[in-house]
Order: C-alpha cells, then sequence, then structure tokens
C-alpha cells in the first residue's frame, strides 16, 4: 500500500513536468503501459496473501482509473494549447479590406470591331476572312489597280516577294468572296492590313472592315441608305452623313464617307481642318471590271463596296488624339474603356 503511494506521489510529480504529448506517452508506458509501474502492480496480486488481496486489488485499480483520467486531462490540455497556438499563428484580421481582383477588360479596338459587326450583322451581313499575307493579284491585280498606280508605291506597301504583299487593304477579300460564291452577296471582311506609314495617326498595322453586297439591282441609293443607318448606329442618329465624290480604281463611281465634325459640331476647328467634316470610310459601286476578274458577268449584277478603318473611327468616337495609345498597353489608357 506503500508502494502505491508513492508510485501515485512520483506519478504526480512527473505529470507536472510534461509539456507536450511525446512526453505524456512516454509516462503512460512508463505507468499503464504493458510493462509499465501500475500494471507491474496488478501482476504482482497472486504473490499478495489472499485476504489482504481485494482491498490491494480495488487500491491498485483505483490508482490505475486515477492516473488514466489526470492523463486523459493532461492530454486534452495539450492539444487544446496545441490548437491555441496554431490558431494564433494562423490568425487573420477580417475587418482588413480585401484585395481587390483586377478584372480584364475589351481592349477599345476589339469593342469597335465587335460593335461594327453587330451593326452589320443585324443587318444581315455574313462575315468572311482573308489572308494578311496576300498575292499582288488580289491586293491589287484584280482590283483594277494597274501596275504604276501610286498605291502600288514601294513607300506604301510591304512587298514579301515580287508577287507576294502584306495586303494594304481589305478589299482583296472581295475578290476571294466573289471567286467561290455567287450573288446574292452580302458580306463584311474585317481583319488587318499593313502600310509602311507611322506618325500620330498612321500604325504600320491597322484594321479595316470592308463591306459588299451584290445581286441584280442594287444601286447607289442602297448605298446610301446602308451606310447612313451605319453611321447612326456608331455616332448616334443626329450625326450628319455627306458623300463626297472620290475615286478608287475598284469602283465607280466612288465616294468618301464624310460625318458632321463631332468635336466642333460642323462649325470648323483643328480636327476637321475648319471644314467642319471628318472623313470616315470608302466606298462605291463595284467596278464592273471587278466583276469580271471575279468571274461574275458584269452586265447581270451591281453592287457596292466599302471600306473603314477601325482605329480611325475608334479615334473618332472616343476623341483619341493619337493612334499609337492603341498598342503600348499602358492600362492607365486601356482601363478607360
Ligand atoms: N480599300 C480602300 C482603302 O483602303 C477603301 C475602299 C473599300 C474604297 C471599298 C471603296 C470600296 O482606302
Amino acid at each position: 500500500m506503500n508502494d502505491l503511494l508513492s508510485l501515485k506521489k512520483a506519478f504526480l510529480v512527473e505529470i507536472n513536468a510534461v509539456s507536450d504529448i511525446t512526453g505524456l506517452q512516454q509516462l503512460r508506458a512508463k505507468y499503464t503501459g504493458r510493462k509499465g509501474l501500475i500494471t507491474a502492480q496488478l501482476k504482482a496480486l497472486s504473490a499478495v496473501p489472499p485476504e489482504e488481496r481485494p482491498l490491494f486489488g480495488k487500491a491498485v485499480n483505483d490508482l490505475k482509473v486515477y492516473v488514466d483520467q489526470i492523463m486523459y486531462r493532461k492530454d486534452q490540455s495539450l492539444k487544446d494549447a496545441e490548437q491555441q497556438k496554431r490558431l494564433q499563428a494562423e490568425k487573420i484580421d477580417i475587418t482588413l479590406p480585401g484585395k481587390p481582383s483586377l478584372s480584364g477588360r475589351f481592349h477599345p479596338l476589339n469593342r469597335v470591331l465587335q460593335e461594327i459587326k453587330d451593326i452589320f450583322v443585324s443587318m444581315g451581313f455574313g462575315i468572311e476572312e482573308g489572308p494578311e499575307v496576300e498575292l499582288d493579284y488580289y491586293n491589287f491585280e484584280a482590283l483594277n489597280i494597274p501596275r504604276h498606280h501610286p498605291a502600288r508605291d514601294m513607300q506604301d506597301t510591304f512587298y514579301v516577294s515580287d508577287d507576294v504583299v502584306l495586303r494594304t487593304h481589305t478589299s482583296p477579300v472581295q475578290v476571294r468572296v466573289m471567286e467561290k460564291q455567287r450573288p446574292p452577296l452580302k458580306i463584311i471582311a474585317p481583319g488587318k492590313v499593313y502600310r509602311c506609314d507611322a506618325d500620330i495617326s498612321h500604325t504600320p498595322m491597322f484594321h479595316q472592315v470592308e463591306g459588299l453586297m451584290v445581286d441584280s439591282g442594287i444601286s447607289f441609293s442602297d448605298l446610301k441608305g446602308l451606310l447612313e443607318l451605319f453611321v447612326h448606329s456608331f455616332f448616334g442618329k443626329d450625326t450628319p452623313v455627306r458623300f463626297r465624290p472620290s475615286y478608287f480604281p475598284f469602283t465607280e463611281p466612288s465616294a468618301e464617307v464624310d460625318i458632321g465634325c463631332i468635336f466642333c459640331s460642323g462649325k470648323g476647328c483643328r480636327v476637321c481642318k475648319t471644314t467642319g467634316w471628318l472623313e470616315v470610310m470608302g466606298c462605291g459601286m463595284v467596278n464592273p471590271k471587278v466583276f469580271e476578274m471575279s468571274g461574275y458577268e458584269p452586265d447581270a449584277f451591281t453592287g457596292f463596296a466599302f471600306g473603314m478603318g477601325v482605329e480611325r473611327l475608334t479615334m473618332l468616337k472616343y476623341a483619341i488624339d493619337d493612334i499609337r495609345l492603341f498598342y503600348e498597353n499602358d492600362l492607365r489608357f486601356l482601363r478607360q474603356f
């Protein structure tokens, strides 16, 4: 019985010194494990005189229950402390403001391009594409641009080889589409074009949207009506529009479409060079020679074509004065759209 008492005291001293789970495990092995001190007392029960056995047996059992209970509590408090420590380490201040996530957005040119497409698709136009590296034949020849036309000047055109160029406009798509489709035809062809030119309003690469409509009985008034409708949905329904005679080898007659200057409301300013008008695109009735070269019977069909610059339209719509801003990827600029 005295042994049990000193065992108990020794245990209490030791458990007080335990500061982690490993220490507790060692203590458990030492006292109540298979070879533990208290377990040894139970095993020694047979050596105790029979009359003392019940009392001694109960005392050993009580001690074991007591020791188990204390170790259980110690185990709980060690685990609690550990969790507290972890929680403390992982503490976050939920009252701090969150980090805003950056959301992407469409580039202004893509936005405007999408808007242009939407307007024409809503009027029944299909969308076609053509190659940016183009045969001289499609870029010039088939569009009735003769050998010594100024548009062929080396200064404007990037030549890949003698008869391959970077297309200088989207008009070659007109010919490619007519070669493979019969009228009625109603398409737009958006895409990149290239010209050897660079300043505040020109970049070597820019975007155009070509338009082509061919059927029997298409007239210049169809062209006027359609482009007026386009300008009014793109720039607003009160925007003045005028058609000014012009020249393109692949249309006859040809015209430039002007809109009333949106900067000075037509009064005349630096941007419109005091004319009150801004040029927004070229257009005209498809030249019968182009029909002929594309394999259409020139007497059977009429049609019109137009071509607009996406950068130019975007600059006018958002009053941007330097075309290079589109390609500098400056977020301060891009975030405004
Ligand atoms: N291709 C011409 C240009 O780039 C624009 C245009 C297209 C004019 C179709 C008339 C008809 O300037």
